[in-house]
């Protein structure tokens, strides 16, 4: 596990070589080079290893993944106005909107250029494919998480379509894509397709709860709660609180500390936190089963530990 984060950083490193102009790939670098957990090259990774394949053929198409998800986190901290990011302050914050809008296109840009580097030419067309119809997708999400903050509220199926979308979307291609390149069946492709979809789902649900009972988390704290996000728990807080009081701070960018605190405490007392969590859970737990029709062996072990990791994760 160590060696394969090794091994992805070091690529990540080598594929984003550009220098000129200066501020631009500073700004391109800023994020990769500040860390980050890498689980979505991870995963697609050990699922090409999974189902056979020799690990180095889902590099490029792993840290493309990673340079996708750098790309979006680049746009989400100024679509969600968050200052920190990995524990540094974020692109935006540190280089402004326009360069941090012109970075995050670049690392969008450089991603599909590493990803056609894909061995074979048959499957990386079809991992090109698959990357630009996921980058859509991801698209979609987001614009509907920005939408349904204006909204009073919605219902579950709403929600899981959001996340879905913008978040477990990715982590469905990286298993899928790493099983493809790794020359898994159509069975194993589907299974870890199953596997990275629920998984996806658990991740984004625990890091909604990070965001309200989260300490040290390396971005702020409480920042759904400002933007007015509809995540789970908000949801159940919506249906299950008496005391409509919260709702006042809740999608309110100027609300104090000490409001933000309210609203955490009442997330805590009505259970909506236990819930979210409960709710997270679960869909790792059938992440995990959906891994049934991959061998056994060292990699499906560790794919095993990362949809616990989901769950578990204090950042
Ligand atoms: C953050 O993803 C964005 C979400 C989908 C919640 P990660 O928690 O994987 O971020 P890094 O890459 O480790 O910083
Ligand atoms: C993450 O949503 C989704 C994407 C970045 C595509 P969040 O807005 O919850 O992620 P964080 O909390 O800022 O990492
Ligand atoms: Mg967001
Ligand atoms: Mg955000
Ligand atoms: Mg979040």
């Amino acid at each position: 596990m160590v060696a394969l984060r090794e091994m992805i950083d070091k690529a990540i490193e080598n594929y984003l070589y550009e220098k000129e102009p200066e501020t631009l790939y500073r700004a391109v670098k800023h994020l990769p080079s500040a860390g980050g957990k890498r689980l979505r090259p991870i995963i697609a990774c050990l699922a090409c290893e999974a189902v056979g394949g020799n690990v180095m053929d889902a590099l490029p198409f792993g840290v493309a993944l990673e340079i996708i998800h750098t790309f979006t986190l680049v746009h989400d901290d100024i679509m969600d106005r968050d200052e920190e990011r990995r524990g540094k302050p974020s692109v935006h914050a540190l280089f402004g909107d326009a360069t941090a809008i012109l970075a995050g296109d670049a690392l969008f840009a450089k991603a599909f250029e590493i990803a056609s580097y894909t061995r074979d030419d048959h499957v990386a067309k079809t991992i090109l494919r698959n990357l630009a119809i996921m980058s859509k997708e991801i698209c979609e999400g987001q614009q509907m998480d920005i939408a349904y903050a204006e909204s009073d509220s919605i219902d579950e199926q709403q929600f899981m379509e959001v996340i879905t979308k913008k978040t477990a979307k990715m982590f469905e291609h990286a298993a899928a894509g790493g099983a493809l390149i790794g020359g898994g069946s159509e069975e194993q492709q589907e299974a870890l397709r199953e596997y990275g979809r629920n998984l996806g789902i658990a991740f984004q649900i625990w890091d909604d709860c990070l965001d309200v009972i989260g300490e040290d988390i390396g971005k702020p704290v409480g920042s759904d709660i400002r933007e007015g996000k509809k995540t789970l728990l908000y949801l159940h807080a919506y249906t299950h609180a008496d005391d409509r009081e919260w709702l006042k701070c809740y999608g309110n960018p100027e609300a104090s500390d000490e409001d933000i605190r309210k609203v955490i405490h009442l997330f805590e007392k009505v259970g909506s936190v236990a819930y979210a969590k409960e709710k997270a859970q679960g869909m790792a737990a059938a992440a995990k089963e959906r891994l049934a029709a991959v061998p056994d062996g060292e990699a499906k072990d560790i794919l095993m530990e990362m949809a616990d990791f989901a769950v578990k994760r204090e950042k």
